[in-house]
């Protein structure tokens, strides 16, 4: 049999007859058969598809234990969000999930009530505090909210500054009323990470890599379903346009600003600072 363009997509699908995985040759065979059409679609060059082949080898090669450049063209192309939303069909209640991002490290401190979790990061001080209910508006104690986010005058998480102190990223506890505080810096927007060939297909796109400021909280607590999210910062420039696709209405968030005075904690704060207030709802697991 002659193979001309339409026969090779189905001599390729027939190469999988002996596959004994369901889910992996539905997945393949669907692969193959968007692949093939999209080739056709475009009537790719071979130029392109040369391209292609670099563009993918060097995202790979972009690659390491800090940084996971298929990650962030996951993110940039749309497909983290929607494979998010295609995971998170839950339409119950509950506080609404966004991307993890790559920034997240393991082993985060432990800390108390307002504790103070800036270390050496810059910015205007920011109290953020809340609840964390379930669906009947119960308090969820002794939760675990493990916070992370960037530093308040550049943007940079601290895994971005080689060699660079831990700030900004602790292990937060609800209190038996389901209560939170802690005290980190107030967050800005900053671009995802440009050096890579992410950053120039993004360029060559006419897109901008800004993500609106946020903080990211991941929480669990026992017999809940976990919580991936992020606390948006409301009038952020960024918010109709986050690089990432991350935002949903209900987690942008007012950061109010106030006066030097009496904070949140009960201590007076003698610079200018912000607090931002959210309630957590978890579904049962
Ligand atoms: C972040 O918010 O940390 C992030 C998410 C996706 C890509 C890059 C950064
Ligand atoms: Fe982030």
């Amino acid at each position: 049999m002659a193979i001309d363009e339409k026969k090779l997509t189905d001599a390729v699908l027939a190469r999988m007859d002996g596959c004994d995985d369901a889910r992996f040759k539905q997945v393949m065979s669907s692969l193959i058969r968007h692949l093939h059409d999209f080739v056709r679609e475009i009537e790719l060059t071979e130029a392109e598809w040369e391209t292609a082949i670099r563009f993918l080898t060097a995202t790979g090669q972009k690659c390491d234990d800090k940084r996971q450049e298929f990650i962030l063209l996951s993110d940039t192309l749309g497909v983290s969000m929607l494979v998010d939303a295609i995971n998170h069909r839950y339409g119950d209640g509950a506080t609404e999930t966004t991307v993890f991002g790559p920034f997240f490290v393991e082993g985060a401190p432990d800390v108390q009530m307002w504790a103070d979790i800036r270390g050496a990061a810059r910015g205007m001080p920011c109290y953020v505090s809340g609840t964390i209910r379930d669906l009947d508006g119960k308090p969820v104690a002794n939760a675990l909210i493990d916070v992370w986010q960037g530093d308040g005058e550049q943007g940079l998480y601290d895994v971005q500054i080689p060699d660079g102190q831990p700030y900004c990223r602790a292990k937060v506890h609800t209190d038996a009323q389901g209560r939170f505080g802690f005290l980190t810096v107030q967050p800005i927007s900053y671009p995802v990470p440009t050096d890579g060939p992410v950053g120039a297909m993004l360029m060559k796109m006419g897109r901008h890599p800004f993500r609106p400021a946020h903080v990211h909280t991941m929480i669990s607590a026992q017999g809940f379903r976990p919580l991936t999210t992020h606390l948006f910062v409301a009038g952020d420039q960024y918010l109709g346009s986050d690089a990432v696709f991350g935002v949903k209405d209900s987690l942008i968030v007012d950061f109010v600003r106030h006066e030097p005075g009496t904070a949140p904690d009960g201590r007076v704060c003698n610079e200018p600072f912000t607090t931002a207030h959210y309630d957590f709802v978890l579904a049962r697991a």
